[in-house]
């Protein structure tokens, strides 16, 4: 069976790579088709598990097929009770509103169902691309749950980026991540939200401090290490992924360059390990020169890349 995955429009590279990467993790012959905006998966995988962890994902659910005519509409969704048609353009043309309309009165008569707009059981999608009109369900809207963050920072990472590094990983539930930049532990707290166990490490006591009040209010266990980037080589057997979130300027407690420090982590990380780092623009250094990179632009001075490899 086929799933679909509409992306929002803004970093569709990320978006469109997160569905992969988390269908990935669950089943490795998972095959992926896209289209701008669109992914679909043919997977042993549900949509619904895929929806519940995947950040830029609108829209999600099952491809029943696809239509030219709808007169001719082949329909192989289980009869609801209750439905609603929902038009959604990614093509370049425009379409008129009276084509969830049309098909609604088709289906309607065809399953003798009620079209209900405020409580519909199943939601059918009508997906129109440049090339296909797409046919898809659901029984509900799944969005990701993000964990609670009772102490903020200025310098933290947003809720939405470190869950979709960590999706980036292709790590799931009962993996271990380890964040060796905890800072307040967002990337900890994403990872532990979607079941994986997580290990963090920060040379600054004050910020431990906070990466556990926050986990301790979301009731997560990580552990965290008061302990300069180094330690990640004592437990590296312990550990499947490292996903990290780098400084971007000279901290207060050591005078090396945000490059240096991201050249010398790079360097102890050992080379079959999954990395997932997200840096400023500008730092690159030799040990990620093949990885796969995505730019986030924050504002005029602050450029984001997150770099998988
Ligand atoms: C960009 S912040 C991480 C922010 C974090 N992602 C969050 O959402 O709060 C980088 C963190 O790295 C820590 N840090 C800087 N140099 C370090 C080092 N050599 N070893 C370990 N931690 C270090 C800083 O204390 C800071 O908390």
């Amino acid at each position: 069976m086929s799933s679909f995955f509409v992306l929002q429009k803004q970093y569709e590279d990320l978006a469109r790579d997160e569905i992969i990467s988390i269908s990935k993790s669950y089943d490795s012959k998972s095959s992926v088709t896209t289209e701008p905006r669109l992914v679909m998966v043919s997977s042993k995988i549900p949509w619904y598990k895929i929806a519940s962890r995947a950040t830029f994902a609108r829209h999600s659910g099952i491809i029943a097929g696809t239509f030219d005519d709808i007169i001719k509409i082949d329909c192989s969704i289980p009869r609801p009770e209750t439905f609603v048609c929902r038009t959604i353009n990614l093509s370049s043309k425009s379409i008129g509103s009276s084509l969830e309309r049309q098909v609604g009165a088709i289906l309607a008569k065809r399953w003798g169902s009620k079209v209900s707009l405020s409580n519909p059981q199943v939601t059918i999608y009508l997906i129109i691309t440049d090339s296909t009109k797409y046919l898809g369900y659901a029984d509900s809207q799944i969005m990701p749950v993000h964990p609670k963050k009772i102490i903020k920072h200025p310098h933290e990472l947003d809720m939405k980026l470190a869950r979709c590094m960590v999706n980036l990983s292709q790590l799931k539930e009962g993996d271990v991540i380890c964040d060796p930049f905890c800072g307040t532990g967002t990337i900890l707290l994403e990872a532990e939200s979607m079941g994986m166990h997580s290990i963090g490490i920060d040379f600054d006591k004050i910020m431990c401090k906070i990466t556990k009040k926050n986990l301790v209010a979301n009731g997560f266990d990580s552990r965290v290490i008061n302990s300069g980037y180094e330690k990640i080589q004592d437990i590296m057997g312990e550990i499947d992924g490292i996903v990290t979130d780098l400084p971007y300027g000279i901290s207060s407690r050591s005078s090396i360059s945000p490059k240096k420090l991201l050249q010398d982590f790079i360097s102890v990380i050992p080379k079959r390990k999954k990395l997932v780092i997200v840096y400023k623009k500008g730092l690159e250094v030799d040990g990620i020169v093949k990885a796969k990179k995505y730019e986030i632009y924050r504002h005029k001075s602050l450029t984001r890349v997150i770099a998988v490899s």
